[in-house]
């Protein structure tokens, strides 16, 4: 079983397996990572085997400095804004892999390209006692919810990997946004910890939605996030024997008859949401219900991606293969 340890006291060890080419789960203000060095082919093929995900599926790098990516990436000037508006922060940026760099590519699963961020936190400060970038996806396996706790992260891979370096909750509680910049336009390639808004204020621009190819981002399966219960969106009514996944102060029908009532937001505040998401979801699961409904949850802001979330943990198991 892993070693669950606090992020005041784990440095150190952290930094001794990454060195030995071993993997390590790690605190970021998104949702807990997977990491190992980027430049290590071994080490990253042991996230692939950890998590059982696919390898056409590229990892995100992570840096400690703006000097770091640029290294590994080229940064266009929209891009590089971004980046510096952002960093450190919820925002991926998917930028041009820059020849003859160090990242190994089963990081890029081949791509020309290459997903970077910049954490906060104790991933931000380990990158920068190793001096190199680390690949790192949420550490859950493939498929499965991301994780928000060291318990959760421990609950799900502890037999697989020696440390989980406790960091406490994740403050933001949903993976970062991930963007492109294509012909001088930025699209929005998955929603996630910065608003679209946000984006687009400091962009100065609407934001372009969709991937092109489909294939663009190959971690968007349409089945995902999926926990053990299905899942049933916009419920305005509770049906016997479900769980309620409730938001804001206005209850859903026969919300007295829920086997277990969370809710993401007394007050329907989304940040509150976004960072009890996963949590409440998991412990729904556990609660033994066949079915969670779910409240409507408003598209505005980081609604945009708690219902983007949701409808892949809503969606049919069997379409995994599907992209969207
Ligand atoms: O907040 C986060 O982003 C967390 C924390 C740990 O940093 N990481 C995370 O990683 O969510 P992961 O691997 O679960 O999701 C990464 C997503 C996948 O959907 C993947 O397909 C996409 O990024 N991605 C990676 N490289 C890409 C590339 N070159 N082009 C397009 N999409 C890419
Ligand atoms: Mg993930």
């Amino acid at each position: 079983m892993a070693e669950i340890r606090n992020a005041a006291e784990a440095m150190d060890e952290a930094l001794a397996l990454l060195r030995a080419g071993e993997i390590v789960a790690i605190p970021t203000e998104t949702v807990y990572g997977l990491a190992g060095d980027a430049t290590n082919g071994a080490a990253v093929a042991k996230i692939f085997e950890a998590k059982g995900r696919p390898r056409f599926n590229p990892l995100i790098a992570h840096v400690s400095m703006v000097a770091m990516a640029e290294e590994i990436a080229e940064l266009d000037p929209l891009s590089r804004k971004l980046a510096e508006k952002f960093w450190p922060g919820p925002l991926t940026l998917v930028l041009p892999l820059k020849p003859g760099g160090a990242i190994h590519p089963l990081v890029t699963a081949g791509l020309d390209t290459i997903a970077l961020r910049m954490p906060r936190g104790f991933g931000a400060k380990l990158i920068e006692r190793f001096g190199r970038p680390l690949a790192a996806p949420s550490a859950n396996s493939s498929g499965r919810i991301s994780p928000t706790t060291a318990a959760a992260v421990a609950d799900d891979l502890g037999d697989r990997i020696r440390l989980v370096v406790d960091g406490g909750a994740t403050p933001v509680g949903l993976e970062s946004t991930i963007v492109k910049v294509e012909d001088g336009k930025l699209r929005l390639l998955r929603p996630g910890g910065i608003a679209a808004e946000e984006l687009e204020a400091a962009a100065g621009a609407k934001l372009v939605r969709g991937t092109k190819s489909g294939v663009e981002a190959p971690g968007m399966l349409a089945s995902h996030y999926a926990p053990g219960a299905l899942v049933r969106l916009n419920a305005q009514d509770v049906v016997a024997s479900e769980a309620l996944l409730a938001f804001g102060p206005q209850r859903a029908r026969n919300a007295e008859g829920a086997v277990a009532v969370l809710n993401l937001s007394e007050a329907g505040d989304l940040r509150e949401a976004a960072s009890n998401l996963f949590s409440h979801l998991q412990a729904l699961d556990s609660s033994g219900a066949k079915t969670i409904a779910v409240e409507p949850i408003p598209y505005e802001g980081l609604g945009e991606a708690i219902n983007d979330r949701l409808a892949r943990a809503a969606a049919p198991r069997d379409s995994g293969a599907s992209y969207k």
